[in-house]
């Protein structure tokens, strides 16, 4: 395969960025994983592109007992962490903003120190704006907490103020349990108050769907039945299930990434255009385009869904353990780790196009990407030089971790009457753009503060993706069946392989990079 050098990125055509408001973010579960690993990098790097307004401040809340001043050696830690050699110096402007309370969740009055935390340092950093409460704790702390928010009234502030939620996924573990959170939620704020993340929406490769597909022309013709022949998803980690073996024994790779990432970033691929770039008339394509996928058949479920379980395993050259010999899963867990489905969706556009998903964990590589392979051409005029059956183009629009779009097509080779070879026009991020892939978090955060719900997820959305899975859950729960096992650094396994085989398809080869 040979590949052609894009031409250099011209002018910018447009380049919007907004400065946040004067905001206050208050983060329950401060001294917890996430606010460490992701939240505290990111704002901090927003601070540095000089967007995060000269009011901001952030109120950790957690239960451990902290000073201000331990939380900020700690956020310290963090922000270098992600920065890799910034100096103290340069963070301090940003650590002298970050304050911390500690309290117990349920005690309502917690939530009155909160408030009144809030009141003193509203009128010292002067900020008259939004309240942001970023839950950043445990899932099952999530409805408590929503509660006390109202209950105090720090969900609805007043006239001049608003308050918004932001909560991180899972939302709820089945269709009742996220209707009974989104229930709570709704009693205490407004939808256009809430901010449900998927990170996966704020990479810059998935926002980048929306422009690949909605800013040319050239794509919009062939992009349906007519032209395409199938699609394929993946998210490939090497990862195991790390330090969450708790969680994820009770979650499953269908819960963890297939009702969330997997969905969403097939409604990209596969939803109508949007009339404008606003957060609701995407929303309402997304969730026009869920409600379109066809029911999973029961009856015969093996043939759209496999799934898997990582056993031990080589990951370079270092052995790794089993899943089930993981911290916090249950040595007789049948909670699956790997995924392979099909799924159809019924409208005209696709209609009769196979969409093919994966997600699992221990596998070969990190490797996240969308291919779109087209028909072939209807009838090749080469026959007589012997090549009757054509390769079929082939659009990848990768998103991590090399980020970049590929088209492959046919092209005749100099020299020789009729030699042909497949060309790989290749574009890739980091050489064109010169720059790192900025955190998701970096966007949604930004998002959440300028009052941009575009990137997060609406409850109509949510419980669509739900109630899809709901029969496949139930009917894995009555099924004495247990998934398949393969070797941590595998690409795949027979039977995943089977359920696009059968239909004369082959899985992409995980990358080699
Ligand atoms: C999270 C899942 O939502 O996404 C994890 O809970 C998974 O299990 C992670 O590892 C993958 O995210 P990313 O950004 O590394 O692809």
């Amino acid at each position: 395969m040979q590949e052609i050098q894009p031409s250099i990125v011209g002018q910018d055509i447009i380049c919007a960025e907004v400065e946040a408001p004067p905001n206050a973010l208050v983060v329950f579960g401060a001294s917890g994983d996430l606010t460490h690993r992701k939240l505290l990098g990111s704002l901090f790097q927003i601070f540095e592109r000089g967007l995060l307004g000269e009011q901001f401040y952030l109120l950790g809340a957690g239960r451990k007992k902290l000073s201000d001043e331990a939380f900020r050696q700690r956020a310290q830690g963090a922000v270098q962490e992600k920065s890799g050699n910034v100096s103290v110096k340069a963070i301090k402007p940003f650590i002298d903003r970050l304050y911390y309370i500690s309290g117990d969740y349920s005690n309502t009055l917690f939530y009155e120190g909160i408030k009144a935390k809030l009141a003193e340092l509203d009128k010292k950093r002067k900020v008259n704006s939004s309240h942001i409460f970023y839950l950043a704790v445990p899932p099952f702390l999530y409805g408590t907490i929503v509660e006390r928010l109202g209950s105090t009234e720090l969900s609805c502030p007043g006239e001049k103020q608003r308050a918004r939620l932001v909560v991180e996924k899972p939302f709820g573990r089945d269709l009742q349990s996220a209707g009974e959170l989104n229930d709570k939620i709704r009693r205490c704020f407004d939808e256009s108050q809430v901010y449900r993340i998927d990170h996966y929406l704020g990479k810059e490769t998935v926002q980048n769907i929306l422009v690949f597909r909605f800013a040319n022309t050239i794509f919009e013709p062939v992009w349906n039945r007519n032209y395409i022949d199938s699609v394929q998803i993946t998210i490939a980690e090497s990862i195991g299930v790390e330090h969450r073996g708790g969680y994820y024994d009770q979650a499953g790779a269908l819960r963890d990434m297939f009702q969330n990432h997997m969905l969403q970033m097939l409604a990209l691929v596969a939803m109508e255009p949007p009339t404008s770039f606003e957060a609701d008339r995407l929303r309402d394509e997304k969730v026009k385009l869920l409600r379109s996928i066809q029911p999973f058949r029961l009856d015969e479920l093996d043939r759209f869904f496999v799934r898997g379980q990582y056993g031990p395993g080589l990951i370079n050259g270092e052995e790794v353990i089993g899943y089930r010999t993981e911290s916090g899963v249950d040595p007789r867990s049948k909670t699956e780790t790997f995924i392979a489905a099909k799924l159809f969706i019924d409208n005209w556009r696709w209609k009769g196009v196979p969409f093919y998903l994966r997600t699992g964990k221990r596998l070969r590589k990190k490797d996240t990407e969308i291919v779109i392979t087209f028909k072939k051409v209807p009838h090749s005029m080469f026959v007589s030089a012997g090549l009757g059956d054509m390769p079929s183009n082939v659009l990848i629009l990768q998103i991590q971790p090399e980020e970049g779009i590929s088209l492959g097509f046919q092209a005749k080779r100099p020299g020789s009457k009729i030699c042909m070879s497949t060309l790989n026009m290749n574009f890739n991020y980091r050489s064109v753009f010169g720059v790192d892939m900025p955190e998701a978090y970096q966007r949604l955060l930004l998002d959440c503060m300028v009052g941009d719900q575009t990137l997060f997820t609406r409850y109509d959305g949510v419980e669509i993706a739900w109630q899809l899975l709901m029969p496949v859950l139930e009917a894995w729960q009555k099924d004495d069946s247990v998934p398949y096992e393969y070797a941590a650094s595998s690409d795949s396994f027979p039977e995943a392989d089977a359920l696009i085989e059968s239909d004369g398809r082959k899985w992409r080869k995980l990358r080699e990079v």
